[in-house]
């Protein structure tokens, strides 16, 4: 294949995942969507497993409610930080950022915590297992639309692949 050729390919491919990560309007005003260029699109994403989403509704309840509110919805103003620099915490639902986060990172953060000095997010590995923290976000996807879902998914599945 010669050069500009692949560039053309390249190209085409950059568009469809820009026009994919856009479109719906379901993004809140504000939020950034990272930068997806370059990145081959993921096969579509895997229908939810409904057992563990009520699992995980129920791990929620225990474990996260109390902070980011029965309904998903984060604490009021969380970005805003709070007097000592902290950050309140966010919202998991659509409005928030978790569905920016890979199945990957989101697992870590929740099993041994966020890498942010003074965080007031606690870690779970000790208290959940794998399958319950596994559940849990499963839950945290049932509350998305299709774009976010194909977003995360998106990221996910990038960063299983061997070369990423
Ligand atoms: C004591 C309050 C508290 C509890 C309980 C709590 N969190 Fe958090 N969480 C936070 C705060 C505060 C942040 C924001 C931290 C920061 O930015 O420093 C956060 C951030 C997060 C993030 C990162 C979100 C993003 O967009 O980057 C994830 C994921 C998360 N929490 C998941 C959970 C899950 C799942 C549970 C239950 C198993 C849970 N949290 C329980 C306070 C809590």
């Amino acid at each position: 294949m010669s050069r500009s050729r692949v560039s053309v390919v390249v190209l085409a491919a950059v568009a469809g995942m820009l026009l994919a990560a856009c479109t719906g309007g379901g993004e809140p005003a504000g939020s950034t969507i990272p930068n997806l260029a370059g990145i081959d699109p993921a096969p579509p994403p895997p229908e939810l497993d409904h057992e563990a989403v009520e699992a995980g509704e129920a791990i929620y309840g225990q474990y996260c409610a109390s902070c980011h509110a029965a309904d998903l919805s984060g604490q009021p103003n969380w970005k805003t930080p709070n007097a000592d620099g902290s950050y309140p915490a966010p919202p998991h639902d659509a409005s928030g950022h978790t569905w920016h986060h890979s199945d990957q990172l989101l697992t870590q953060i929740v099993s041994v915590g966020l890498d942010v000095p003074g965080t007031q997010m606690p870690t779970f590995g000790d208290q959940l297992t794998d399958a319950e923290i596994g559940a849990v976000i499963e839950y945290l996807k049932s509350s998305w639309g299709p774009d976010e879902r194909a977003f995360q998914w998106q990221v996910t599945w990038q960063e299983s692949q061997p070369d990423s």
